[in-house]
C-alpha cells in the first residue's frame, strides 16, 4: 500500500525562550546559533534534506528575524555581489527557499505545544505532515526526519522520533506505552505527557521530529489543557491509537537539547569538532581548558 506523501513541515516557534535570557530578550531563541547557522535553519535544512518542500511556521510576536532569514537580503547581497564575494553571496542565498513556500502563521497566545500545531491546520490542509522542534538538533548520517519517512512509507499512520533516558527524567517528556518492539521500532499503544518517573510506563521518550496524520488536527480543536495547563500535542495523539499504525523510531544519530545551556553548548563544541576550519584547534583548546580545569 502506498500512503500519502509528506510535503510540508510545521515548525512551532512562538515560544519565548526564558531560559536563555538575556540573549533573548530581543531576539528569537531559534536565531541562536550552532556553529554558523541559527537553530531554525539548521532544522529547516533537514527538512529540506528529507524532501520536504513547504515551510509552516507557527510565531509569535518579536520573531521577525526569522522570516528574514529566509527572504533575499538585498542590501547586503548587492555588496557582497560588488566585493565579489562569491562564497559569502552563496552561503547567504542558500537557505531561501522557492517564493510561495515559505508559511508564517501565528499563534497568538501560548497555549502549549498541540495548540501551536493546531494554528497551522489551514497551512497544512488534509495531508500528512512532520512536525520540528528545532530546540532539538540531531547530528546523524541520514537526516532524522528522513529516517522517520522512510519508517512512515512502510508503515502510513504517525510516527515519532524517540530515545531512551534515564527514568528520572521522564517528566521533562511525552513518554511512550509500548506494545511489539524489535529494538528499533517500537509499536505504541499508550503516551503520556510528562509522567512523575514512577508513573511512567516506560522510559522510551518522544524527541522533537514527528510524522503526523491530518486526524490530529479535530483532535487538536477539542483537546483539553492538562500538563502546565497547556494543549499537549502527545494527549491530541494518544487518542489516535488503535485508529491508525503508529510507531516510534530509535533513531540513529545524536540528539541536543538546544534548549538547555548545556545541549547548546554541547551541540556547539561537536559541531565545532567536526568543522574543517576550525575543528584542529577548538580540540587542543578545549585539552587545554580541561587541563586547567584539573
Ligand atoms: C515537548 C513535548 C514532549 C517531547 C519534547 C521533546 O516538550 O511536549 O512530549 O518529549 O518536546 O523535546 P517541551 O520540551 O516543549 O516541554
Amino acid at each position: 500500500m502506498t500512503h500519502p506523501r509528506v510535503r510540508k513541515a510545521v515548525f512551532p516557534i512562538a515560544g519565548l525562550g526564558t531560559r536563555f535570557l538575556p540573549a533573548t530578550k530581543a531576539m528569537a531563541k531559534e536565531m541562536l546559533t550552532v556553529l554558523d547557522r541559527p537553530l531554525i535553519q539548521h532544522a529547516v535544512d533537514e527538512a529540506a534534506a528529507a524532501g520536504i518542500e513547504q515551510f509552516i511556521f507557527v510565531t509569535g510576536r518579536g520573531k521577525q528575524a526569522i522570516d528574514d532569514h529566509f527572504d533575499l537580503a538585498f542590501e547586503l547581497e548587492r555588496t557582497l555581489e560588488a566585493r565579489g564575494k562569491t562564497a559569502e553571496l552563496g552561503r547567504s542565498r542558500s537557505m531561501v527557499p522557492a517564493p510561495g513556500n515559505i508559511m508564517t502563521v501565528r499563534q497568538q497566545q501560548p497555549q502549549g505545544l498541540g495548540h501551536a500545531v493546531w494554528c497551522a491546520r489551514h497551512a497544512v490542509g488534509n495531508e500528512p505532515f512532520v512536525v520540528f522542534l528545532p530546540d532539538d538538533l540531531v547530528v546523524s548520517r541520514t537526516p532524522c526526519i528522513g529516517q522517520l519517512l522512510e519508517l512512515y512509507r512502510e508503515t502510513g499512520g504517525n510516527v515519532v522520533a524517540v530515545q531512551e533516558v534515564p527514568r528520572e527524567h521522564t517528566n521533562r517528556y511525552g513518554v511512550l506505552a509500548v506494545g511489539a518492539d524489535d529494538g528499533r521500532i517500537a509499536e505504541v499503544t499508550g503516551l503520556v505527557e510528562k509522567p512523575d518517573p514512577r508513573d511512567a510506563p516506560s522510559t522510551l521518550t518522544i524527541i522533537g521530529r514527528y510524522v503526523l496524520r491530518p486526524e490530529i488536527f479535530p483532535l487538536l480543536a477539542d483537546q483539553k489543557p492538562a500538563v502546565g495547563n497547556e494543549i499537549q500535542l502527545t494527549d491530541a495523539m494518544a487518542r489516535m491509537i488503535g485508529a491508525m499504525p503508529f510507531h516510534g523510531l530509535r533513531f540513529e544519530g545524536r540528539r541536543f537539547d538546544c534548549g538547555t545551556k548545556l545541549g547548546f553548548l554541547q551541540a556547539n563544541l561537536a559541531y565545532g569538532i567536526d568543522d574543517p576550519d576550525v575543528g584542529r584547534e577548538l580540540v587542543a583548546f578545549a585539552r587545554h581548558e580541561l587541563q586547567r580545569k584539573d
